[in-house]
């Protein structure tokens, strides 16, 4: 019989993780958006309730990240179906944990429950990405991948795009700091150079490859050394207040990386099992000691994707 109603929880994620700008980020499975998506007599995507952290989002559903996303999955898979749709928020909004990217992916894995002939995870990481669109008028797939397919995920390509999940070394664990403000990834993206200078090119790609190349074979040298973003993070650490010195702390802390999750204000770090709970002290106590209020996770990389929960 068919099914009539699914939810799904999708995690959030940080993207760029520093050093891969737009194409590498990992999955946050410690907080989520969960998506409840209803077959509707009403033909079109309606959205009848938004819930959670964050309240105050379009209910109209070509302006929202899951209704835009929903609405790509009903053109292509169930032009026949009407859908109806509530969103729990379980991310901050312009947090930089990729909320808008969560309730995409939430929407089109529980609206593929419903379908008679269930979609693959690039069909639904395609419809995600015009919901992701929506949020920040850019077709990134940093948030979205890593939230649909779980861990530490590099994509390469829009169009066509090829998703590769990397493992991360055991003995890693992520460090999440939420300072609580407030940033747009919209503004955050408007203000980025659009050109980059050759040496800057050259480092962020001797970074990116050789951050890969480190959790391939446990290499925690060649993370420690490759784990600095040259391009983006210099544009955009200003719009954190205290920024710097909360790197120095969970550096001093004995982190193995610190930089800006997706396009702040979060700030996430990597290090060793036996230092995270040194850094995340480190980092939580910086921002205290400048009047900031943190909510703060040490977290696995091993994380699972999106996936169907109880109604
Ligand atoms: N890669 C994106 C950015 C993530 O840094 O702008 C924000 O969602």
């Amino acid at each position: 019989m068919k099914r009539s109603v699914a939810t799904a929880f999708a995690p959030a994620s940080v993207g760029n993780v520093a050093i891969g700008f737009d194409i590498l980020g990992f999955s946050v499975d410690a907080l989520g958006d969960r998506v409840t998506v209803k077959r509707s007599s009403r033909p079109g995507v309606t959205i009848t309730a938004i819930t959670g952290v964050v309240e105050n989002l379009p209910l109209e559903a070509a302006g929202n990240t899951a209704g835009r996303a929903l609405l790509a999955l009903q053109e292509a898979a169930a032009p026949d179906t009407g859908f109806e749709m509530t969103i729990h928020k379980g991310i901050p909004l312009g947090s930089g944990l990729g909320g808008s990217a969560a309730s995409a992916v939430g929407a089109v894995v529980a609206a593929n429950a419903l379908l008679d002939r269930p979609l693959t995870l690039i069909d639904l990481l395609k419809f995600a990405m015009q919901g992701e669109a929506v949020a920040s008028g850019s077709m990134h797939v940093d948030n979205i991948a890593p939230s649909l397919f779980g861990g530490l995920v590099l994509t390469v390509g829009i169009d066509q795009p090829r998703v590769k999940q990397i493992p991360v070394p055991r003995a890693v664990r992520a460090v999440i700091v939420h300072p609580h403000m407030v940033l747009g990834t919209r503004e955050a993206r408007a203000m980025l150079n659009k050109s980059v200078n050759m040496s800057d090119f050259v480092w962020q790609t001797a970074n990116l490859a050789g951050f890969i190349s480190g959790c391939y074979t446990d290499d925690l040298d060649l993370i420690r050394a490759s784990f600095e973003d040259v391009i983006i993070e210099p544009q955009r650490h200003k719009l954190i207040p205290g920024f710097r010195e909360v790197r120095e702390a969970a550096m001093a802390a004995g982190a193995l990386g610190c930089s800006i999750s997706g396009a702040g204000p979060t700030m996430f770090a990597w290090s060793t099992v036996d230092a995270a709970e040194a850094v995340r002290s480190a980092m939580v106590d910086s921002f205290a000691a400048r009047g900031t209020q943190t909510d703060h996770w040490v977290t696995g990389m091993e994380g699972r994707g999106a996936r169907l929960v109880a109604d």
